[in-house]
């Protein structure tokens, strides 16, 4: 079997206070990724000034921590292929009022802070983000019904 990527996601508070958290995690479902971690977390300033802190000194920083903390998050760590670009596709760039149509920034936003989930941007980041909010314990390892339907077979692998 080919190596999966893990990357992170975390699901607003906005979109848990629009009732929009069953839509997200059903796009990534839809698309074909594994979901192998998943928790509701309550943020609080010593984590939040880590996973934020290229944001440090910007004039939005304070706005977005209290915001962040203005409402449990989900945290989800997800699986597949190539998943940290796929991830970053689906969720559209930063601001919802220029993400493009059928991403969930451009389907769901109209805000540059309140944009509904944020995906690790890189290899490098998504193994940062997830140790910042996953034990290894938190993080499961099974292989899904579908994974021959997903995939072809040279991406898992399996040409003779
Ligand atoms: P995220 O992908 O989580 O990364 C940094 C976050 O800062 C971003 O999503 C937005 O929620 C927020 N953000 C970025 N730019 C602005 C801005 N100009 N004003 C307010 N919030 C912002």
């Amino acid at each position: 079997m080919v190596k999966e990527e893990r990357t992170l996601i975390i699901i607003k508070p906005d979109a848990l206070q629009r009732n929009l958290m069953g839509e997200i995690i059903g796009r990534f479902e839809r698309k074909g990724l594994k979901i192998v971690g998943m928790k509701m977390i309550q943020l609080e300033d010593v984590l939040l000034d880590e996973h934020y802190c290229q944001h440090k000194g910007k004039p939005f920083f304070e706005s977005l921590k209290k915001f962040m903390k203005s409402a449990p998050v989900t945290a989800v760590v997800l699986s597949g292929i190539n998943a940290i670009k796929a991830t970053r596709l689906i969720v559209g760039s930063t601001k919802g009022y220029e993400a493009d149509a059928g991403t969930i920034r451009g389907d769901l936003s109209v805000s540059g802070q309140a944009n509904i989930v944020h995906a690790s941007d890189s290899p490098e980041s998504a193994e940062l983000e997830i140790k910042r909010f996953f034990n290894s314990g938190e993080i499961f390892e099974y292989k899904k019904a579908d994974y021959e339907f997903v995939y072809g077979e040279e991406e898992r692998g399996e040409m003779l």
